[in-house]
C-alpha cells in the first residue's frame, strides 16, 4: 500500500472556490479504491474543521512554526475512508468564507505566509519530523498554495518523491522581492531557475522546479503550457522539464453527479430513458421563474471570470434572446461580468435567470435540465462542468480548448455517430455565435440530437484510468528513487 500525502488548499465538500475542490477529493478517494493509502493535507478552515469535528477530529501532533503554535488534526473526509490531516493553526486559518480573500474579493495580505506555513507542516509530515506513525512515500502537490513542498523537501535524500500538479497556471502565487526576504526563504533559492520570477517570488516555480514529476489535468493543456500564449512566461520552464512533464485527464465524482440518482433532482433519468429529463426542464423553469416554452434552454454555471469566456457569452445573448433562447445562469465573481448579466436578466425576465452567487444544487438542476450548456472558456485547464452535462444528456457547446478539446466531440469532424457535443476553435464571440447556431439547428433534428445525447451518456468519466495513470507515476518515481543509476 503506497503512502500518498496530497496537498491542496481546498477540497470538496469542506471548503471549495473552484473543480481543484471537487479533484482533492474525487482523485484520493479513487487512489484509496485503488489500495493507496492517502491522507489529505489541507488548512483548518473553520469550515472544514467543524465538519471534521463532526466525523471524530483528534490532534496528532503540535509545535511552533514561525513562532505560530500549530496543531495537526486528524479525521475522515466526510463519507469516504480517506484520512484528512488539517493545519490548525487560527491566526492563519481561522477565517470564514472564501480560503483566499476578504468578503470584498481582496486577497488576505498574508497569504504568502499562510502558504508557506502550509508547506512547512507538508515538509516535516514528509520527513517523519511530526513523529506520526504515518509518514508519506509520495507527497502530491496541487498548484501553488501547496508548491514551497517540494522546495522544502529538495535537499533531503531520504524524502519521499514528489509530484505537482497544475490545475492553472494563471494562478501562480506571486509577491514582491520583499515577501521573500518577511518569509525568510534561504537566499540560495533567489534565481531566475529557482523561485525568481522577474523581480518577483512565484511559489509555483517551487513545484516546477523541484518536484519529481509535473502534471497538468488534460493532454491538451500540458501541450498549450508549454507555449508562450498559454505559458505566462514559464513555457520555457515547462518544455525544459518535458521529460518529467504529463496530462493526465480529471476524472468527475460519478455517485454525486448521476442522473439516475441526483440527490438534488425529482425527476431522474438515464441513457434508455431521458424522458423524465423534461420533467427536470419544466421544473427548472418554473423555479427560475422562466417563461413554460423556449426555443431551447441554454445553461451556464461557473466563475465570473474572464477565464470563463464571459465577455462572448455576453456578447452571444442578445441575438440569441431575440431568437426566442432562454438562459439559466449561475455563477459568482467580478462585478464587470456580473452588472451586464443583471442588466440583461432585468430587461428579459421571461427568458433569463441569473443566479449569483454559489449553489451546488442549482448547478445539478441547470445541468440537468438545460439542453446546451455553454463553456466558452479563453482557455481551460480541464474543466469538469463539460463532463457534467455530457453525462446529464446535456450537449456542451465549448471552446476547443485544453481539456475541452479532450472530451467534447463536433460532429463535423467526427461524424454523428462519434460526437457528443459541439465545439469552435477561432477565439471570437461570432464563431461561438455560429456554433451554437449550429447546435440549435441539429436540436431541431430529434434523431441526431438523441444520438448527441447517447454518445454523451455513454462516455467514461470516472476516475478509474486516471487514478491508474497516477499511480503509474507514482510507482515511476519509486522506482527511479531506489534505483538512482537509471535516471
Ligand atoms: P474551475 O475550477 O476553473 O472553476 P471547473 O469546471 O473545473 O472550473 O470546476 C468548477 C466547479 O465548481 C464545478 O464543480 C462547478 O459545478 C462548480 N461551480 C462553479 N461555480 C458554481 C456556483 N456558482 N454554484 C455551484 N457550483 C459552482
Ligand atoms: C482549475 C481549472 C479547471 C480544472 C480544475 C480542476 O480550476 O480552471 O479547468 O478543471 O482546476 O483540475
Amino acid at each position: 500500500m503506497t503512502r500518498v500525502l496530497f496537498a491542496s488548499s481546498e477540497v470538496y465538500p469542506l471548503i471549495k472556490t473552484g473543480g481543484l475542490a471537487d479533484v482533492s477529493a474525487s482523485l484520493p478517494e479513487a487512489l484509496c479504491r485503488l489500495g493507496y493509502d492517502v491522507h489529505i493535507l489541507l488548512p483548518g478552515y473553520p469550515a472544514a474543521m467543524s465538519a471534521a469535528s463532526k466525523a471524530g477530529a483528534r490532534p496528532v501532533a503540535r509545535f511552533i512554526i514561525d513562532g505560530l503554535s500549530v496543531s495537526l488534526v486528524q479525521s475522515r473526509l466526510p463519507g469516504t475512508a480517506v484520512t484528512l490531516l488539517l493545519v490548525d493553526c487560527p491566526p492563519l486559518f481561522g477565517r470564514e468564507g472564501n480560503p483566499y480573500q476578504n468578503e470584498l474579493g481582496v486577497d488576505w495580505p498574508d497569504n504568502p505566509q499562510r502558504f508557506k506555513v502550509f508547506a512547512q507542516v507538508g515538509a516535516r509530515i514528509a520527513l517523519g519530523q511530526l513523529k506520526l506513525l504515518w509518514v508519506p512515500e509520495i507527497v502530491h502537490c496541487n498548484d501553488w498554495q501547496s508548491a514551497l513542498i517540494p522546495v522544502f523537501l529538495d535537499d533531503h535524500p531520504a524524502r519521499p518523491g514528489t509530484v505537482f500538479t497544475i490545475h492553472n497556471l494563471a494562478y501562480q502565487g506571486l509577491f514582491p522581492r520583499e515577501t521573500f526576504e518577511r518569509l525568510g526563504l534561504p537566499e540560495a533559492l533567489w534565481r531566475y531557475d529557482q523561485l525568481e520570477f522577474h523581480g518577483q517570488l512565484s511559489f509555483i516555480k517551487g513545484g516546477l522546479v523541484f518536484s519529481d514529476r509535473i502534471t497538468t489535468v488534460s493532454p491538451g493543456y500540458a501541450e498549450e503550457i508549454q507555449t508562450p500564449e498559454l505559458g505566462y512566461g514559464l513555457d520555457g520552464l515547462l518544455r525544459y522539464r518535458r521529460p518529467q512533464l504529463s496530462g493526465i485527464l480529471n476524472g468527475i465524482d460519478t455517485r454525486t453527479w448521476n442522473p439516475e440518482d441526483d440527490r438534488y433532482l425529482d425527476a431522474h433519468y438515464g441513457p434508455d430513458h431521458l424522458r423524465n429529463k423534461r420533467l427536470c426542464q419544466a421544473r427548472l423553469r418554473k423555479a427560475l421563474g422562466l417563461a413554460p416554452q423556449g426555443a431551447a434552454l441554454l445553461g451556464f454555471v461557473g466563475r465570473l471570470v474572464e477565464q470563463k469566456g464571459l465577455d462572448w457569452l455576453l456578447s452571444v445573448m442578445p441575438p440569441l434572446l431575440e431568437r426566442g433562447c432562454q438562459f439559466a445562469l449561475l455563477g459568482s465573481g467580478e462585478s464587470r461580468f456580473e452588472q451586464p448579466l443583471k442588466e440583461l436578466a432585468r430587461k428579459w425576465p421571461a427568458q433569463v435567470s441569473l443566479t449569483l452567487g454559489y449553489d451546488e444544487a442549482l448547478a445539478h438542476q441547470i445541468t440537468a435540465g438545460c439542453d446546451l450548456f455553454l463553456m466558452p472558456s479563453r482557455f481551460e485547464p480541464c474543466g469538469l462542468n463539460q463532463m457534467y452535462s455530457l453525462r446529464y444528456g446535456t450537449v456542451p457547446v465549448v471552446h476547443a480548448v485544453g481539456g475541452l478539446r479532450d472530451t467534447v466531440f463536433d460532429p463535423a469532424d467526427n461524424g454523428i455517430d462519434n460526437a457528443n457535443g459541439f465545439c469552435f476553435t477561432s477565439p471570437s464571440s461570432l464563431s461561438f455565435l455560429e456554433t451554437i447556431e449550429r447546435a440549435l439547428d441539429c436540436h431541431k433534428n430529434r434523431k441526431a440530437w438523441r444520438r448527441l445525447q447517447e454518445n454523451g451518456m455513454a462516455g467514461d468519466y470516472s476516475w478509474t484510468q486516471s487514478a491508474a495513470h497516477y499511480g503509474e507515476l507514482y510507482q515511476g518515481i519509486l522506482a527511479e528513487r531506489q534505483n538512482p543509476v537509471m535516471q
